[in-house]
Order: structure tokens, then C-alpha cells, then sequence
């Protein structure tokens, strides 16, 4: 069976004479011996020129969907490439804010803010806030009655109706959803009435219809249903948020951000959007998944004669609940021969006291796979360090970003103390 396909490795990954597998010049199992596993290993150079690509691709004001992954220094990052950062709850802004990011660049999503984290927004000032339901609008306007002087940049994020073909967890766009306003029931229509009699500045309209979206057809007729809703609107900004789908394995290939920027741009032509409104995104998976790897450390092999080969490693669904969440798939491979043939099949799993912690449920490996061995899943830099949790209290694992020959610890590993730091008796 065939290697590890090249295309999932970060960009800056290579592969030594001896076959061991370097991230900017760096040997991998040098990175595991230095820093323990599990380990999460991001291609800084990687990240920085994908964060390029989406400015490159939209513009001023296309921002970075932290949920996918944020520590303050992925926040700096972003904001140092020019993106804006897209927030979702108060701890997300928090974690933006102390990495030093100005409000001003700042996007507030979320269907549920609390008084608290508008009243934050609106004192700091973010850049602008995603309204999404009419219990918000009457939050904002009980707030701005007390602070007449603002006076806040809203879009107003709407349904429209389109279904992505993704996972029905993180489909967002249909009609039945918590997000937005629906514009075929007429609540948006209502609510930008209401909007523009408030004293805010509605700059835009927003939809986001899900993630890990690989047919840019879908953000085509989304561009459409937007630009009817607002075609006697003198608006800013138009944002058909994140999704865009990568590669996790052999035979993927989701488009480039170029590409993406190219249909929705065309797409917003045809519709009639003036060519000065603003075409933004809000990018995550595609800015960081493909930028990192995980390593392991494979502790228990069982052979189960008929059945399957289990490879047990130290890591497990608390680093990447993605497979056990939504059946997604990963490669697995060797970094100590990374162009070898794969020709064992193994059911690489965790060490949580559940049968369902499963990583990858088909994992191809070499033959000589043995205790001891590092195993490493690509494309594994979005929404699993985020989502990672203390399941059965295993401590979160690190997080390095190399970059031309160094490493950096971004994020250090968890240690059993920290476990008790919330425990009051
Ligand atoms: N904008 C909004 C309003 C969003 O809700 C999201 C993701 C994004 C942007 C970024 O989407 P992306 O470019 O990353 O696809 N945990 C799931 C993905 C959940 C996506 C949630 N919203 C997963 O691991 O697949």
C-alpha cells in the first residue's frame, strides 16, 4: 500500500536522506525527544503565508476564525499577516485581547452573547459585531440607550437557505438552524428595519454555511440569496464567513484560497453587488489544519487474530475528538520513514477508557510498526487543540511552531497540578 501522500504535509516539511521526516528543518523525532508526546507541531512559515493567501484573496477585513485554533501567539500571527480575528465568546476575546490585538480589528460572532460580552465589545470597541437574533438587537439597544455616544458597526448574519454538503453538525446555512435570520421567513428583512431604526451602523450583511466545504458552489448560490437580500441596501461589506474544505486524506483536494475568493468574487459580479462592497471571509480550517501534525508515542500493539491490529498511542480523543464527533478521517505514517509502503492496517486508538476512542479507524502503517515507535496524523492544526479536553484527566498536550531550523513552545504541556487548578477543597 501506498506511502504518506506528500500534499498532506505542511509546506515546509521534507523528508532527510535517512526517510525521517524534518518541519523547517527540523527532525521530528528530535521534536518529540525535546518536547514529549503528544505533541502538536505547527509549520510557522505555513501558517503565515495561508494567512497571506486569504488577505491576498479578500482584502482588508477578512478575518481568522480563532475557534479552529488559538493561543495568543496564533493570534499575533494573524494579526501581524494582516487578518482580522473573529471571536465567538468572551474567552476567545479575552485570549485575542492578551495577545495584544486592537479591538478595532476584531469581529464579535455568536448566537447567544450575553449582556456582558456586548457590553465588553462595546466598551473596547470591536471592529464589528455579527448580530444574530432579535433578543441581541434588544440587548444592544438597551445597552447604546446608556452609552448614546457609540455607535457600533453591525452585520446582520442571515440563513439562506443553502445546504452545504458537509457534516450535518457543521452545517449552518439551512433554515433549520440557531444561527442568523432566515430570509425566506422574512425575520431578516425585519430585522435590518429594526437595525437601521437603532443607532447603530449596519455596514453588512453575513452568512456562514458550514465548514470543510470542498464544492465552491455552495458559497455561490449563498453570494446570491445575499445579494438579493440587500440589492436596496448601501452597504460595506458583504461576508460569507468560513468553510473551506482541505485535504485530510489520500485523494482529497479541496480548493485554494485563491480560488475561493475568485468564485465568490465572480459570483457577487453576477449578482449585482457593486463592485466597491467589500467581499469578506472568515477562514479557519484552511488557514491552520494543514499546518500541523501530531506526533504520538505508540504504546500497546494487539493483534487480534480475525479481527483487527490495534496501535494504542499516549494521546487520544481529549487532543482530537474530531473522529469520535463526526467520523472524520486521518493518515497516519511514520515519521522515522515517512516514504515507506503502508502495508498494515491498524485501528489507532487512545488511551481513554471508551472503545469509541478511536483516532483513525483504518490507519495504514508499515509492517515493522513496534512499541516505542512515533506516529504522527497530518492536518490535524484545526479545532483539535481547540476542542482538546481533560478526559480521564490527561493533560493537554503542547504546542511548538518551528520555523527555519527553531523551535518556539507556544503553549506548554499541562501538568497533573494543573488539573487541580480549578478544585476549591
Ligand atoms: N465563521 C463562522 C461564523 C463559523 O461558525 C465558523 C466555524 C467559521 C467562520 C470557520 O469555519 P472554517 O473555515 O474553519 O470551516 N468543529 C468542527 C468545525 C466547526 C465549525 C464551526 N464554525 C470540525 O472540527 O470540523
Amino acid at each position: 500500500m501506498t506511502p504518506l501522500p506528500r500534499n498532506l504535509l505542511s509546506a515546509n516539511a521534507s523528508v532527510d536522506a535517512d526517510g525521517r521526516l524534518r518541519i523547517a528543518g527540523l527532525d521530528a523525532l528530535d521534536l518529540a525527544s525535546e518536547f514529549g508526546t503528544p505533541l502538536f507541531i505547527y509549520d510557522e512559515d505555513d501558517l503565515r503565508s495561508r494567512a497571506r493567501a486569504a488577505v491576498d484573496a479578500f482584502g482588508d477585513g477578512v478575518a481568522f476564525a480563532s475557534k479552529s485554533f488559538l493561543c495568543k501567539a496564533m493570534a499575533r500571527l494573524a494579526y501581524d499577516e494582516g487578518m482580522c480575528i473573529d471571536v465567538s465568546t468572551a474567552g476567545e476575546l479575552h485570549v485575542v485581547l492578551a495577545a495584544g490585538v486592537p479591538a478595532a480589528r476584531l469581529v464579535l460572532h455568536g448566537n447567544n452573547k450575553s449582556d456582558d460580552e456586548l457590553a465588553r465589545a462595546l466598551d473596547i470597541g470591536v471592529g464589528r459585531i455579527i448580530v444574530d437574533s432579535f433578543d441581541e438587537i434588544d440587548r444592544i439597544a438597551t445597552l447604546l440607550e446608556a452609552r448614546p455616544d457609540l455607535t457600533p458597526r453591525v452585520l446582520i448574519r442571515v440563513t439562506p437557505g443553502v445546504e452545504a454538503h458537509t457534516h450535518e453538525y457543521v452545517m449552518t446555512g439551512q433554515e433549520d438552524s440557531k444561527f442568523g435570520f432566515s430570509v425566506a421567513s422574512g425575520a431578516a428583512a425585519k430585522a435590518i428595519d429594526r437595525l437601521q431604526s437603532l443607532g447603530v451602523n449596519l455596514v453588512g450583511i453575513h452568512a456562514h454555511i458550514g465548514s470543510q466545504i470542498f464544492r465552491t458552489i455552495a458559497f455561490e448560490q449563498e453570494v446570491a440569496v445575499l445579494a438579493e437580500v440587500v440589492k436596496d441596501m448601501d452597504i460595506e461589506e458583504l461576508c460569507i464567513g468560513g468553510g473551506l474544505g482541505v485535504a485530510y486524506v489520500e485523494h482529497e483536494e479541496g480548493p485554494t484560497m485563491a480560488q475561493w475568493g475568485a468564485t465568490v468574487r465572480a459570483a457577487a459580479a453576477k449578482a449585482g453587488v457593486a463592485a466597491d462592497v467589500r467581499i469578506t471571509a472568515e477562514p479557519g480550517r484552511s488557514i491552520v489544519a494543514p499546518a500541523a501534525v501530531t506526533l504520538y508515542t505508540v504504546g500497546t500493539i494487539k493483534h487480534l487474530h480475525g479481527i483487527r491490529t490495534y496501535a494504542a498511542v499516549d494521546g487520544g480523543m481529549s487532543d482530537n475528538p474530531r473522529p469520535v464527533l463526526y467520523g472524520s478521517g486521518y493518515e497516519t505514517f511514520l515519521p522515522r520513514c515517512v516514504d515507506a509502503d503502508r502495508d498494515l492496517t491498524v485501528t489507532l486508538v487512545g488511551k481513554h477508557c471508551e472503545s469509541g476512542d478511536v483516532i483513525v479507524r483504518d490507519g495504514r502503517v508499515p509492517l515493522d510498526i513496534a512499541v516505542g515507535d512515533i506516529i504522527a496524523t497530518p492536518v490535524t492544526g484545526a479545532y483539535g487543540y481547540s476542542m482538546a479536553s481533560n478526559y480521564n484527566k490527561v493533560p493537554r498536550p503542547p504546542v511548538v511552531f518551528v520555523k527555519e531550523g527553531d523551535a518556539r513552545l507556544v503553549v506548554r504541556r499541562e501538568t497533573v497540578d494543573d488539573l487541580l487548578r480549578l478544585d476549591v477543597e
